[in-house]
C-alpha cells in the first residue's frame, strides 16, 4: 500500500487501485498542539463544523506527508500511522491470531501469578493468549479477601450484577441458580439474559478438596464451524432466529435476546449463546420450529460431545479467565461429602481486557 500525490489531492494505493482520500479525513487527523490535546489525545476543535475544505500544499518526504489545508493550516502526518488506519491493523485479529480448538488441544494456555504482574510484559502474552484461544489460567493467585475483586480490577472494571460484584460458588441449600449445587453443569454460556450480556467470566478456585467438580470448556467458534460446514441449514436458522433468555427469582426479571450463532456485519462469528435452562424460542412457523429443535439438538450434541470438550482440574489459587462470547464453560458433578469446593466469579467486559491489551502493546513497543 502506498500514498501517492496528485495535483495536491492525496491518494491511496492498494494492488494498483488508487483512491483518493478525503481532505476533511486528513484535516481532523491534525496532531499539532492547538488541535490536539496530547494528555488525553482528544481534539481541542469540532470537525463537524468543517466543510468543503480543500488541500493547498501537498509534499512527501521520507515517511512524512506534509499538507497545507485551505483554512491555512499546516500539519505533517506519519505516512505509517495512515496506512495502519487503512489496513485496519489496530485490530485484534492482527494482535492475536485466533486459534479455535477441539479437545486435541494438548495444553491450556497458563500463566504464573507474581509481584506487579499487571504491568508486565507476561500480563501483554496472557491478554495475547486470551484473545487466540478465548480463556486462560493464571497460577498461583492469592486467595485471601476476595482477592478476585482486586484481580479484576487491575485489569479493568469489574461488571456488578444482581448476584454483587463476586459471587461465591459452592452448593447452598435452596439456590437461586443451579450453579450454587453439586449437579454436573453441561456446557452453557453465562447470564444470556443480561443486557448487555457480561463479556468475560473469572473463575477463581478457592478450595477443592472433591475427586469430581472438573471444569469443562467448549469453543463454541469452533463448534459452530463445524456446523456451518457440515450442516449449513442448522447453521442458518441459529444464526438467523432470534432467542429470548430469562431469569427470574423474588427481586428481578431480566430478558434479553439473541442468536444462539451471533454473526457480524461481515458475517464472521460474533457471539454465542447456550442456556438451555433459560431459553424461550419464538412462535414460528411449525416447519421452520422443527428445524429450529433439530438445530438445537444437534449444536447441543456436538457441545456435549468428547470431541470438542476440554476437563481439567482447577486447583486453590488458579483463576480461568473465559470469554463468554466465544466459549462455553461447565463442570461434572461433584460429591459435598468428600470435602470443600469453592469457587469465587465475577464479570469484566471485553473493553476491560482490550484496552489493557492495547496500554501494554503500547508500553512494550510492540
Ligand atoms: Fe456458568
Amino acid at each position: 500500500m502506498k500514498i501517492e500525490l496528485n495535483n495536491n489531492k492525496v491518494f491511496f494505493n492498494i494492488d494498483q487501485i488508487q483512491k483518493e482520500i478525503h481532505p476533511i479525513w486528513l484535516r481532523e487527523r491534525v496532531r499539532d498542539e492547538e488541535f490536539l490535546d496530547k494528555n488525553n489525545d482528544q481534539r481541542l476543535f469540532d470537525p463537524s463544523f468543517i466543510d468543503n475544505i480543500t488541500i493547498i500544499n501537498a509534499k512527501i518526504n521520507n515517511d512524512m506527508l506534509e499538507l497545507t489545508f485551505g483554512d491555512g493550516v499546516t500539519s505533517k502526518f506519519d505516512i505509517n500511522k495512515l496506512k495502519s488506519e487503512f489496513l485496519d491493523s489496530e485490530n485484534f485479529s492482527n494482535t492475536a491470531k485466533i486459534m479455535f480448538w477441539d479437545s486435541s488441544l494438548k495444553n491450556n494456555p497458563t500463566y504464573k501469578f507474581k509481584e506487579k504482574f499487571y504491568e508486565s510484559r507476561e500480563m501483554y502474552n496472557l491478554l495475547k493468549s486470551f484473545y487466540e484461544y478465548g480463556y486462560v489460567i493464571l497460577k498461583n493467585v492469592p486467595t485471601k479477601n476476595n482477592y478476585i475483586v482486586d484481580f479484576a480490577n487491575s485489569i479493568g472494571s469489574i461488571r456488578p450484577t444482581n448476584f454483587g460484584e463476586f459471587f461465591n460458588v459452592r452448593s447452598v441449600p435452596d439456590p437461586n441458580d443451579l450453579a450454587y449445587t453439586s449437579l454436573a453443569l453441561s456446557p452453557h454460556t453465562d447470564n444470556p439474559y443480561r443486557k448487555p450480556v457480561p463479556c468475560i467470566q473469572l473463575l477463581h478456585c478457592i478450595e477443592n478438596e472433591v475427586s469430581g467438580g472438573f471444569s469443562t470448556l467448549v469453543d463454541g467458534f469452533k463448534v459452530a464451524t463445524h456446523m456451518k460446514e457440515h450442516n449449513p441449514k442448522y447453521f442458518e436458522i441459529l444464526t438467523k432466529t432470534k432467542v429470548k433468555f430469562k431469569f427470574i427469582d423474588k427481586d428481578v426479571v431480566l430478558e434479553n435476546k439473541g442468536e444462539l450463532i451471533e454473526l457480524d456485519e461481515k458475517n464472521n462469528l460474533k457471539q454465542i449463546r447456550f442456556n438451555t435452562r433459560l431459553d424461550y424460542v419464538p412462535l414460528l412457523e411449525k416447519n421452520q420450529l422443527d428445524i429450529y429443535y433439530k438445530a438445537r439438538k444437534e449444536i447441543s450434541k456436538l457441545y456435549n460431545s468428547e470431541k470438542f470438550r476440554i476437563k481439567f482440574k482447577l486447583m486453590p489459587g488458579d483463576i480461568m479467565m473465559v470469554d463468554n462470547h466465544r466459549l462455553l464453560h461447565g463442570r461434572t458433578a461433584y460429591d459435598t461429602n468428600e470435602g470443600k469446593r469453592f469457587l469465587q466469579g465475577c464479570y469484566i467486559d471485553h473493553d476491560s481486557s482490550e484496552g489493557k491489551l492495547r496500554h501494554l502493546k503500547r508500553k512494550f513497543n510492540l
